[in-house]
């Protein structure tokens, strides 16, 4: 198939968001935590991926689209938690717009204390805009 429709991840498929990825990757540099929003379909995801792949730390990465359990994302959080020690980790939440939906998940709290005492762990939200 000459044309893929999933998310792009190399930046030589991607198509004049230089702009858009060296503002990530700068973010992500000085350890600061990013939201990438915007309309459906318009290359958030792919953006995220390119950026986080060039900056060439651990990636991990949750979709909140496909119904994630507070089990899957707690424990993906761990996984963060845990490479942290060793190495720089983005943590990417794509679908970031579904956080409230996951039932039994504080996440101000989450975050608060990632933020606070993970500084290993960068975050790159990624989602539809609302309002
Ligand atoms: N800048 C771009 N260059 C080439 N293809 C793109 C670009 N932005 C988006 N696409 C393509 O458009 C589709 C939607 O992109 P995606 O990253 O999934 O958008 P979003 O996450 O905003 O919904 C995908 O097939 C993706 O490969
Ligand atoms: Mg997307």
């Amino acid at each position: 198939m000459l044309f893929s429709t999933r998310p792009k991840e190399k930046k030589q498929d991607l198509y004049n968001r230089d702009k858009e990825v060296e503002m990530i990757k700068d973010s992500i540099s000085r350890n600061e935590w990013i939201a990438v929003l915007g309309m459906r379909r318009i290359g958030k995801t792919s953006v995220a991926n390119v950026a986080v792949n060039e900056s060439g730390f651990v990636r991990i990465k949750v979709d909140l689209k496909t119904n994630c359990t507070k089990e899957e994302f707690l424990s993906i959080l761990s996984q963060a938690k845990a490479q942290s020690t060793d190495n720089k980790v983005i943590l990417v939440i794509d679908n970031a717009q579904y956080l409230p939906k996951i039932a039994g998940v504080q996440t101000p709290s989450i975050f608060h204390n990632l933020y606070d005492n993970y500084t290993n762990v960068s975050v790159v939200l990624v989602g539809v805009q609302l309002s």
